[in-house]
């Protein structure tokens, strides 16, 4: 894994942007997997600066979405279909019926996953961006979950609820299950770039580079991807 640190966060998300511009400069017609979170704000920002002001075009892009939360709909404003809108897609000239992303309110779970597997297996991500959770999570892959798995229905650990309680008005509305591209499909992307910021994911951070390959955190899988980077501001790479 090659390991990028940064003074702050916004040398973290311009270097970030500098690696995410160069795939959709490589190729025009790039699938993109992508994250919500705070953490990819300052890329998603500069993407869409970029998009605006020198024309780069994203008009033969696709993206695939990490994960959904399991009972709301696309037009929940507290979906994660609203987050990518709000923060990227609108600002992009791409086609909202190229952007990818799970079914949160799908009649028949199982089906919904079947079916986003399949559509993975038919767009392989040209890059994969991916957040850290405190505990080590990439995409809502909990600690625990098996390597192999693909895209699944998780129940969220509590840490993660507390996490991203600050998004809701209440903590009893962060939905409790979500949808996610399991270890199997990230893996699965040609190229993958982990972005980390701030001392409460510098545990994670460690465990990902220098720890034990294990379950138990899943991110330390990348360690195993031929061309993963992750990317963290010194406050997160604090343990390495
Ligand atoms: C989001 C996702 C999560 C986040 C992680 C970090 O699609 O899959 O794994 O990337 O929880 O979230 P932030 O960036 O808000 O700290």
């Amino acid at each position: 894994m090659k390991v990028i640190v940064t003074n702050d966060y916004e040398e973290l998300s311009e270097k970030a942007f500098g690696i995410m511009a160069d795939v959709v400069k490589a190729n025009p017609s790039a699938v993109l997997g992508l994250a919500t979170g705070t953490t990819p704000l300052g890329l998603y920002r500069r993407m869409i600066e970029d998009c605006r002001d020198k024309g780069t075009s994203y008009k033969g892009v696709k993206t695939v979405n990490l994960d959904e939360y399991a009972g709301l709909t696309a037009e929940d404003k507290q979906s994660y279909a609203s987050f990518m809108r709000e923060n990227l897609f609108s600002g992009l000239d791409i086609d909202l019926k190229n952007t990818y992303i799970e079914n949160g309110v799908a009649a028949d779970a199982e089906k919904e996953c079947q079916r986003y597997n399949g559509l993975l297996d038919t767009l392989r991500q040209d890059i994969q961006l991916l957040g850290l959770g405190s505990n080590g999570h990439i995409a809502f892959n909990e600690p625990g979950t098996p390597f192999e798995a693909g895209v699944h229905v998780v129940k969220l650990a509590e840490s993660t609820i507390n996490d991203n309680s600050r998004l809701f008005e209440r903590r009893e509305d962060v939905p409790v299950s979500a949808y996610t591209m399991g270890p199997k499909n990230i893996m699965n992307a040609k190229k993958i770039l982990i972005l980390a910021s701030g001392a409460n994911k510098a545990q994670a951070v460690y465990g990902a580079v220098k720890g034990e390959i294990t379950e138990s955190l899943p991110a330390s899988i990348l360690q195993l991807h031929p061309d993963c980077t992750l990317i963290a501001d010194k406050e997160a790479a604090a343990l390495l």
